[in-house]
């Protein structure tokens, strides 16, 4: 398996890190930082685009990582994003996304925000029908060449972590298809400019069939809308299908991800059509041209457009955290390393911990790997002022010394968007590199006090 599909070894961090510390890039106030191996990004990034249609628009949730080199980087790269508010709608159009590039999902869109995302032309995924009525009338007195869909919500279960499954029987995002299927299936015949499908199952915890038949669902339903569309309007509707994101990554060294390629071939198998390049004839569609005379100018060389809206697959494997240890505890049958980040950086992992676990590496003061197992197990404490800020309790490790740097594996996505500012510490400085260290970009400078300042004032 390619090395960018797993996740990075303690040996390959080790080495980076000991190049950037020889580049002086770890100060003395540099006590936490982020890495991003960018060569292991950009390589998963060409994989993600070889598994789809050349068509399909690869919208990566900004929420997962907003850090703008790294956006830059992925816009270089021809992908696009997918916002989950104005804030991270702006920030893309910023860092100079082409509009028709970002898909615009948040579940509470004000009517401002939504005129100005039709009037810039952004790809907006409504998510209900309120929403629906609002743009409806919006579009009465505007131009715009936004593309629009709504977000159905394929109610196909939920994951094993129930605070970030979003495809239950109930969920707060979207339409419940069950629930709303004839009320929908007229959505789509009312509203002319409504062409787009919507959903997203996950995040992490969710296994590939439930994946695949929440998109299988919604496909069912647009060849059902597709052929009434058909045969009342004279053209197929939906001509854009968004999946979303979703797929799980493995936050355990030798585990076996989820892999895309397997993720790519099941949902090939049960929507077929979302493959085909160029061409969106209906199964049992012998003759096409009679049965939907509009289909040739306004499908034949246009496809479905596949939406996708990977988050947590593209950016947590290739990002890891290292924080010195400032003191060591030792209790009975349990040692504690204090360590610069915990609860602010690492929300979902102190709050929800048995969900949430990484792989932890021990490194010496030059960055070379400690092994062997200390007798005692570990926490990891982070250095909040609240009992909940450990990382991990009870790990198994090397003995750790005062000095050395605990490493925390897979921390690319979700970790740095989320941060907190309980406390008012420093967020850290965040490095990327290339070929394992051969070079190295700044990509966000550690805060200094003005920006505390700023975020209080
Ligand atoms: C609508 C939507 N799309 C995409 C994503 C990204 O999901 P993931 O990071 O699991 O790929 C999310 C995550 O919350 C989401 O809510």
């Amino acid at each position: 398996m390619p090395y960018f599909m797993e996740n990075l070894s303690p040996g390959k961090i080790s080495s980076a890190f000991k190049r950037a510390l020889q580049a002086g890039l770890i100060r003395e106030e540099d006590t936490a930082v982020i890495f991003y191996d960018l060569t292991f990004l950009k390589e998963r990034l060409s994989y993600l685009s070889s598994c789809f249609p050349s068509t399909t628009l690869h919208g990566l949730a900004v929420k997962a990582c907003p850090l703008s080199g790294v956006m830059q980087l992925t816009k270089e790269l021809g992908f696009g994003v997918e916002a989950a508010s104005m804030g991270e709608v702006k920030l893309a159009l910023h860092q100079g996304f082409d509009p028709g590039m970002i898909v615009y999902d948040s579940p509470v869109k004000t009517r401002e925000e939504l005129e100005f995302a039709l009037d810039e032309g952004i790809h907006l995924n409504l998510d209900n029908f309120s929403e629906l009525e609002r743009v409806n009338i919006l579009l009465k007195n505007r131009e715009s060449k936004s593309t629009i869909g709504i977000r159905i919500n394929p109610q196909i279960g939920e994951g094993s972590i129930k605070e970030s499954s979003v495809a239950g029987e109930y969920s707060k995002f979207g339409v419940p298809l069950r629930f709303k299927k004839q009320e929908l299936t007229n959505a789509f015949l009312e509203n002319d400019f409504l062409s787009g499908m919507h959903l997203h199952v996950g995040s992490q915890g969710c296994p590939l069939e439930m994946l695949v038949e929440g998109t299988g669902e919604l496909y069912d339903l647009m060849l059902e809308i597709n052929r009434l569309t058909s045969a009342r309007k004279g053209y197929v509707q939906i001509t854009t299908f968004d999946i979303g994101g979703g797929l799980p990554v493995s936050y355990s060294l030798g585990r076996q991800p989820v892999s895309m390629e397997a993720y790519v071939a099941a949902l090939k198998q049960r929507a077929p059509l979302l493959f085909r390049e160029g061409n969106l004839s209906l199964p049992g569609d012998t003759d096409s041209g009679s049965r939907f005379p509009d289909q040739g100018s306004r499908i034949k060389d246009q496809g479905v457009r596949l939406i996708t809206e990977f988050g947590r697959w593209t950016y947590t494997n290739p990002g890891w955290t290292v924080s010195r240890v400032e003191y060591v505890k030792h209790d009975p049958g349990v040692s504690t390393a204090m360590l610069h980040v915990g609860a602010d950086l690492f929300v979902r992992e102190c709050l929800n911990p048995r969900d949430w676990l990484h792989e932890y590496t021990v490194l010496d003061g030059e960055g070379n790997p400690r092994t062997g197992n200390s007798v005692n197990p570990w926490n990891l404490a982070g250095p909040l002022c609240f009992s909940g800020d450990i990382l991990a309790k009870g790990v198994s490790l090397p003995e750790v010394r005062e000095g050395d740097h605990i490493v925390i594996h897979d921390t690319g996505g979700y970790t740095f968007s989320m941060w907190s500012r309980y406390n008012s510490r420093f967020a850290p400085r965040i490095i990327g590199y290339y070929n394992e260290g051969e070079s190295f970009v700044l990509l966000k400078e550690r805060e200094e006090m003005e920006d505390i300042i700023r975020f209080w004032t």
